[in-house]
Parts: C-alpha cells; sequence; structure tokens
C-alpha cells in the first residue's frame, strides 16, 4: 500500500513505517509503528508536498515515478525540513536539480545544514500563494511548532490543510482516515504526541490555530505528515490541541519512582493507598521509572493535575533513571500541575530535596516538603505513608 486518494487530484504518496520502534534516536516510542506523509496534487501544474526518511528514498522515488514523470513536478513544497520529512528529497533532487523548493527562510538554513545542496529555493511567508491553476496553495509559516522552519499550506477549493507534524500522531495502519481507525489507539498516539513533542510550545500551538482560524479557510480535510488524514470531523483534532494547550490536566495523579531494594516502591505503593483513600474519584498511575516506557510516563505527568516523585537516596543524589525523568521532565515546561516528593535512606537522605528543587525550577508548584523513610518501611512506617497520601490528595488538587 503506497498511494491513496485523498480528494479530487491530491494523492497520498509517503511510507508506511510499521517496524519503527524508536524515533529521534531512541528519544521518543512508536509501539505503533510511524508514517512519513507525502503528498501529490496534480492539477494544471504539479506540487509535491514533503517527502519521507531518507531510508526509503528509494521506495519513494519509485513510487512516485508510477504516479507522475518525475520531469512534471513544477513546484516541491518543503514544510519542514527535518529529516523524517525531507529524507528523500537529495535523491529526487537528484532527477529534478532545477526545480524549486518552496520553503520559510529558516527552512532554507535548515535544509541547507542538512544536505549542503545550493537548491533553487523559493522563500514563502503567511499569505503567499502559489497557483496550481483554477486552486492555489497558501503558506502559512508555523515557527518553532515545533521547529523554526515548520510551515503548514492550504489548498484551495478542495479545503484541505497541509499541517505537517501539527495534529500528527506516530500511528502505522493500512487504514489511513481517522475515520477508519480504532478511536482509542488514535487518540493515544495524539496525545502522546502533542505531550512529548509540542508541551513546551503550548502557547505558541494557542496562538497559531487562533490565527489560522481569523482566516477563515474552510478546512475539510487535515493532512498531517505522520499518521492518518482528518477527514471525519476534523475540527475535533484543532479543538483537542486548543485544550491540551491550555494547561491541560485530568484527575489524575501519576507517582513515579526507582528503587534498589524495594523501601522507596513500598512507600510509593502505600502512598498511593493513601490517596486513593480520601478521594475514591483520583485515577492514580504508578510507575517504576527503570521498568516503564519514558514517553508513557511523560504522557502520565502531562494528563495529571499533580505528581509524587521518588528515588532512594545514593552517593548524595537520586538514582540515574530518576535524574533521567527529571531531566526531560525540565525540558518540556509543563504548566499548573503540582508535585511531591519521597524516598528511602540509610543515612544522609539527599534525594527528596534534590527532586524538589529539580521539579521546582521545571515549573511544578511544590506543595510539601516531601516523605523520608529511613531503611525498609516498618508498620509505622507504612500507616506514615497513607496518612501522607490521604495529605497528598487534598494538596495535589
Ligand atoms: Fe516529523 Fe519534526 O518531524
Amino acid at each position: 500500500m503506497n498511494r491513496v486518494n485523498v480528494k479530487n487530484n491530491v494523492t497520498w504518496i509517503g511510507k508506511i513505517d510499521w517496524e519503527l520502534r524508536k524515533f529521534h534516536g531512541d528519544e521518543y516510542s512508536t509501539h505503533r509503528g510511524s508514517t512519513y506523509n507525502s503528498y501529490l496534487i496534480k492539477e494544471e501544474k504539479v506540487a509535491l508536498i514533503d517527502t519521507v526518511w531518507m531510508p526509503f528514498s528509494k521506495e519513494f522515488l519509485e513510487n512516485l515515478a508510477d504516479g507522475v514523470d518525475l520531469s512534471k513536478i513544477d513546484y516541491v513544497i518543503a514544510n519542514h525540513a527535518e529529516s523524517d520529512h525531507s529524507g528523500a528529497l537529495p535523491e529526487l533532487m537528484r532527477h529534478i536539480p532545477e526545480t524549486p523548493i518552496y520553503c520559510t527562510k529558516n527552512g532554507i538554513k535548515s535544509l541547507k545544514g542538512h544536505y549542503h545542496k545550493d537548491w533553487n529555493f523559493k522563500v514563502v511567508k503567511t499569505g503567499d500563494r502559489l497557483s496550481l491553476g483554477e486552486k492555489e496553495l497558501i503558506f502559512i509559516e508555523a515557527p518553532m511548532l515545533h521547529w523554526p522552519d515548520s510551515m503548514f499550506c492550504y489548498l484551495t477549493q478542495d479545503n484541505i490543510l497541509f499541517s505537517n507534524d501539527a495534529f500528527g500522531q506516530h500511528y502505522a495502519s493500512e487504514h489511513m482516515f481517522n475515520d477508519l481507525v480504532d478511536q482509542f489507539e488514535l487518540m493515544t498516539e495524539c496525545i502522546k504526541y502533542y505531550a512529548n513533542i509540542l508541551t513546551p510550545f503550548s502557547k505558541l500551538v494557542d496562538k497559531k490555530i487562533k490565527e489560522v482560524l481569523s482566516f477563515n479557510l474552510p478546512v475539510e480535510i487535515i493532512c498531517p505528515s505522520h499518521g492518518v488524514i482528518w477527514r471525519d470531523n476534523p475540527v475535533q483534532i484543532v479543538n483537542k490541541y486548543l485544550e491540551w494547550a491550555n494547561d491541560y490536566k485530568e484527575n489524575q495523579i501519576t507517582i513515579l519512582y526507582d528503587t534498589m531494594w524495594n523501601g522507596t516502591r513500598v512507600v510509593a505503593e502505600n502512598i498511593a493507598t493513601g490517596i486513593k483513600s480520601s478521594d475514591g474519584s483520583v485515577d492514580i498511575k504508578l510507575y517504576n521509572i527503570s521498568k516503564t516506557d519514558k514517553n508513557d510516563i511523560i504522557t502520565d505527568i502531562f494528563r495529571s493535575k499533580g505528581i509524587v516523585v521518588g528515588s532512594p537516596t545514593i552517593n548524595k543524589g537520586v538514582l540515574t533513571s530518576v535524574a533521567g525523568i527529571l531531566e526531560e521532565i525540565n525540558g518540556l515546561r509543563f504548566v499548573g500541575k503540582k508535585a511531591a516528593a519521597f524516598g528511602s535512606y540509610g543515612w544522609s537522605g539527599e534525594s527528596i530535596k534534590i527532586i524538589l528543587d529539580a521539579l521546582e525550577k521545571s515549573g511544578f508548584q511544590i506543595v510539601d516538603q516531601g516523605l523520608k523513610v529511613m531503611w525498609n518501611p516498618n508498620e509505622e512506617d507504612i500507616k506514615s505513608c497513607i496518612k501522607y497520601g490521604e495529605t497528598l490528595s487534598g494538596l495535589l488538587s
């Protein structure tokens, strides 16, 4: 399956990467694979929007050449220079070296930085139009959503928004449309994508969506650069993005920890018991960081109103797994969330202060000075953990 009609003369011509399990190096888990979406528009003029990741260049070019004489491509549109979308450009441009590439000013910098080629670049800005005959492409810059070069484009008359990474999901499916896939799987991948990639840019997401809405362009279909195409009620994902971009939280508390000899695990589980006994309606997620996918934990932090982070003390610090996720959390700049900390220790017990300092620096509101338990918790300690959970239930609300 390498070609799908989207509408009229618009064809999806990308690559479904069924086996992908890690993206961005090792940074993003893709449990359900992904797709690299390229779109071919054959009007009086022929335009190609984005390409695929470099390992699939040859396959992509063969597929593309089946659909169009490469020399008949009038315009290449590079909505985003990241390698998963521009990777096949060097191979494509080897065949059509003079064909203009339309991108933002920052797109030229990024594409030159990646490929060191002086292709026939044409800079576009928001509101610029490119005639394909009866229909036009309208360009909309989207800086930092999620790279400086990112942009969208819109096809008039067919009313299609090509949104690149925005509204996308790492989700491989033989059904390329949102109404044909499992809705739980789809939305799970959408929120994971937002939480792990777009969270730091939420203010810009909100602003950009409102700007695009102010253009009053009718949008019948949204074609992202990953995953399925939104043809059934596409406004649903736009509304979700507006919700996610504005201090999103559910009635959920996520407890994350690592443990050496189970002391910190026992503290974690009893804090959870205390929270639940105090508020039966709250959803609790409990994760051992070293045994859980990092991106899944981040998604649950994104959903939570508060988090509780635990680590035993080792060498006056925290376990490296805990340090790693604190670094990840710091980069994502969550807004409007509360936090507390806990941990077991033998003789010095610095871990709690280290966790709280890191979370405060990352923008969390610290609600308490934390719970510290010496050695393995005894019966009295366990009662204290439950009591602490009951207290946290109120403090984290
Ligand atoms: Fe899908 Fe930012 O690349």
